[in-house]
């Protein structure tokens, strides 16, 4: 009902009435009911200003290297045109399926299973031409997060998985029954900023001598004995389960390869949209745009003016993050931060 309802009003408004201001916010509160509602949608985050700063050209070619649910595809095409063109990419079968399912006979539309680390081939493989943009929101969505038997979630309990590519790698719970003590505490601390790393890990090499670790809440039992005290802020498993799900699917290294691959397939004037939703992603992509912005390091004291340092993408406007309003309805979005580089060269 809330669908139809949904359906009919953006088309009897802004369909065919075509109007704007009052009926586009009220189009976007029905949108976010909706899709808070259901366990297997996403709500995208700094949509607008995403594909705002990402379609310069609507006849452009373009890639949206983390589709999830389509929720920045969609509002992409919206701003193509008949010529425009679209690639999406997601790791995640699942995210793959429903893409095929909403897209297949939209002709603008390519599709591609696999890492974003990998667009330079996936490009190549739909013969696109130099992109005009390539949007990655990162991390995961919320029905990988909803859905217990994906193991994402230390709410739920569910097999330890944590793979966003189902079809290929370790299980969380495969490598956590055989990796060193000292190799789980790494982790744990690089990837999820734990302080308690090693405890949790001694916890976890006791534990695998007693019984396999395959569940989710079997793991948040060793977490829970392990932190010597309580954070009512934060549940005390939510730093081991985001390193060892950054760890199992190597996000980092997929960013960083896929932010230099990308750069590579815009074309002069093309954009990069980055959204990270925690630091040690936006480290990564503010270090990669902001080297790229400065341009080359050379000694000191040479004689060169400005005007001569090579540069090859420019910065566009600073670091964007959500309002409050978006908060309000999204508390998903509240760590978002949205950085966009233009290739000059
Ligand atoms: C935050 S969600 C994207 C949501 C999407 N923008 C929307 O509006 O529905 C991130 C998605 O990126 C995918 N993903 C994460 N890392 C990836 C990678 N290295 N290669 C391809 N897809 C990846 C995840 O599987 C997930 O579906």
């Amino acid at each position: 009902m809330l669908e139809s309802a949904r359906i009919a009003f953006v088309n009897g408004v802004n369909g065919v009435n075509g109007v704007n201001g009052v009926a586009d916010v009220l189009e976007r509160i029905v949108d976010e009911r909706y899709y808070t509602l259901t366990a297997e949608s996403h709500v995208p985050v700094l949509r607008d200003e995403a594909v705002t700063a990402l379609v310069t050209d609507p006849d452009g070619c373009y890639v949206d290297c983390t589709y999830g649910r389509g929720g920045h595809t969609a509002a992409i095409l919206a701003r193509l045109s008949a010529r425009g063109r679209l690639l999406v990419i997601d790791k995640d079968t699942t995210a793959v399926s429903d893409a095929r399912q909403k897209y297949t006979t939209d002709p603008r539309v390519a599709i591609s299973h696999g890492s974003f680390a990998e667009i330079a081939r996936f490009a190549a493989a739909h013969e696109l031409p130099p992109l005009t943009g390539v949007l990655l929101d990162l991390g995961i969505s919320s029905p990988q997060i909803n859905q217990a038997e994906r193991g994402f979630s230390f709410d739920k309990n569910g097999p330890l998985d944590m793979r966003m590519d189902q079809t290929q790698g370790q299980t969380a719970a495969e490598w956590l029954m055989t990796a060193d003590e000292e190799d789980i505490a790494r982790v744990l601390k690089t990837f999820g900023e734990e302080r308690f790393g090693k405890r949790i890990a001694r916890g976890v090499v006791e534990a695998r001598q007693v019984a396999p670790i395959t569940t989710t809440h079997q793991l948040v039992a060793i977490i829970d004995a392990a932190v010597p005290y309580v954070d009512f802020h934060k549940h005390p498993a939510t730093r081991s389960f985001q390193g060892i799900r950054i760890f199992i699917n190597n996000e980092l290294g997929d960013i960083e390869v896929s932010l230099a691959a990308s750069l590579q397939a815009l074309a002069v004037g093309g954009r990069l949209v980055v959204i990270s939703f925690h630091s040690l992603e936006d480290r990564i992509v503010k270090r990669f745009m902001r080297d790229l912005a400065k341009g080359d390091k050379l000694p000191d004291r040479l004689p060169i003016r400005d005007s001569e340092i090579i540069r090859t993408v420019k910065l566009v406007g600073k670091a964007i993050k959500p309002t409050d309003a978006e908060i309000a309805v999204n508390r998903r979005s509240r760590s978002s931060i949205m950085r966009i580089a233009e290739k000059l060269l």
